[in-house]
């Protein structure tokens, strides 16, 4: 009895396993059957592709950041998105800026097309913040008054993509409108829209100087996130097609029209089947772009948080544009590099010095520009010093400017406290006016002094002592609130 039994069990675990020996693959667990369906292009498993763009910066001199957010927006309503699956971020100043030589246009490369037709103005001007855009990642209704009050208000099938262009320095993310978007605080937003359950997987996007540095040690495995950025945590990356270069811009521009790790991957986007690309062979065609021809510019483009999705297919979170069916991706980049590119943190002197060099000479323009110039100059010399200054009285001349530069090892974020980070942050600028754009770089720096122990009372202190008076040029004016 007990022997029959066994038989019947032996052989029903024998036909069990040839049965999954004849059809392989085809044999799934529940829980693997929508991963399983995912290449069925229209099975409603697939769930909806939901995306989030955002510029961090306003101003002119940063044009590349919105028309790369404009140029992915067209991007992925050519891939069959909708209008009401994107929200997007900009400030939208530059389409109708008086420095703009085509009023209303948006272009995102020399020959491009326009960019900026048919943009949603979901969050523009000073609705651009931090608590805006996280009240969106998180669909939270109740912090979002007026507005298009567009929402990621995505399901547990469903796929999301977030790109963001922008100036940034170690740990933080610049924002048109104070504060800044720091590190901690952008992946404290992605483990609780992890914790909804309302997405399957996320590919997350990030062009910005030192964007390694935001999910280094930061963004933790297992949250069905795989990110890439522009550049390792302690290098800037690169504005592209800016004056001077090959290819430049229309001669009628004065600024760079993009950014070369954003381009490069809209670039590829634009012109493949993306039913046949995967995430990681674009990561590999960025990656050789971004790198440059040469070693004294381009960066490291980085790869963070669940590699292993990158086998993904990029229709899952771009979708694809049909007329692109046939063009199935090659493993050779067609789109060399350009000969010389931009650092981002020079993008503004760029602009401001292509326009002096421009204008006529005796002009209103020529010594305004002339002015830009000299305020750009002399607010870096201003925040380059008072930081050095600081480093010093802390710390002692030989001493300081070692405990300023020094760099943790990879996987280790830039400060074990955020908090102190941000107070001395505040404690800087109360006494030398705004970091800035520029002065973000320093942010290891600020952060170091946090991690030797210093308390906010020696931070200001010692600001104080460094910098008697905030000087009086835009660039350092506290009007805009800290960045912290
Ligand atoms: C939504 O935003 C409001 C206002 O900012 C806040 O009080 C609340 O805690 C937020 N809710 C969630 C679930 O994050
Ligand atoms: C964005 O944030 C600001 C300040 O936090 C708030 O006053 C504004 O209502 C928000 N915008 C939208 C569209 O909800
Ligand atoms: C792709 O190629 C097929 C076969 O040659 C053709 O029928 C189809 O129209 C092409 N698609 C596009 C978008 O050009």
């Amino acid at each position: 009895m007990t022997t029959q039994r066994l038989n019947i069990a032996v052989s029903f675990l024998v036909i069990f396993v040839s049965l999954i020996a004849v059809f392989g693959d085809v044999i799934r667990l529940p829980s693997q059957a929508s991963k399983f369906f995912r290449p069925t292009e229209d099975d409603s498993s697939v769930g909806v592709r939901w995306a989030v763009l955002v510029a961090g910066s306003k101003g002119y001199w940063n044009y590349r950041h919105q028309a790369d957010v404009c140029h992915a927006y067209q991007l992925l309503r050519k891939g069959g998105l909708k209008e009401e699956n994107i929200v997007v971020f900009m400030y939208d100043d530059i389409a109708k800026n008086k420095e703009n030589p085509r009023p209303g246009v948006i272009i995102n490369s020399p020959y491009g097309e326009d960019v900026y037709s048919g943009v949603p103005k979901d969050y523009t001007g000073d609705d651009v913040n931090v608590n805006n855009l996280s009240a969106v990642i998180l669909r939270n209704r109740t912090a979002l008054k007026g507005g298009s009050g567009k929402v990621l208000d995505s399901g547990p099938n469903d796929h999301i993509f977030i790109y963001y262009s922008d100036h940034g320095g170690p740990g933080v993310l610049g924002m048109p409108t104070s504060p800044h978007l720091y590190a901690n605080d952008l992946n404290d937003v992605l483990k609780k829209k992890h914790a909804s359950g309302t997405y399957k997987s996320m590919v997350f996007y990030l062009e910005a100087c030192e964007s390694g540095s935001i999910f280094d040690g930061l963004l933790p495995k297992g949250l069905n996130i795989y990110a890439t950025t522009a550049s390792n945590p302690e290098e800037s990356s690169w504005g592209t097609y800016c004056p001077g270069e090959d290819p430049s811009p229309p001669s009628e521009y004065e600024t760079c029209l993009g950014d070369l790790y954003s381009v490069a991957w809209m670039e590829d986007s634009d012109k493949h089947n993306l039913q046949t690309e995967s995430l990681h062979q674009q990561y590999e065609v960025v990656k050789k772009r971004t790198a440059g021809s040469s070693s004294s510019y381009g960066s490291h483009v980085m790869e963070y948080g669940d590699v292993g999705l990158s086998i993904d297919k990029l229709v899952l979170y771009m979708g694809t544009n049909p007329d692109n069916e046939n063009f199935t991706f090659v493993d050779e980049n067609l789109l060399r590099p350009p000969s010389r590119v931009t650092n981002q943190r020079d993008a503004d002197l760029v602009h401001f010095w292509d326009k002096y060099r421009k204008a006529p000479e005796g002009s209103a323009r020529k010594v305004e520009a002339q002015k830009q110039v000299l305020e750009v100059m002399s607010h870096r010399l201003h925040v380059d010093n008072s930081i050095q200054l600081i480093g010093k009285l802390l710390f002692g001349i030989s001493e300081g400017p070692e405990v300023l530069n020094k760099v943790r090892p990879s996987g280790k974020p830039l400060v074990d406290d955020w908090d102190c980070l941000k107070t001395l942050v505040r404690a800087f600028e109360r006494h030398c006016g705004s970091l800035s754009q520029y002065g973000i770089k320093h942010m290891r720096s600020i952060a170091n002094i946090c991690n030797v122990g210093i308390q906010m009372e020696e931070m200001e202190e010692a600001a104080m002592q460094a910098c008697p008076t905030i000087p009086a040029g835009p660039w350092s004016s506290l009007h805009r609130g800290f960045s912290a």
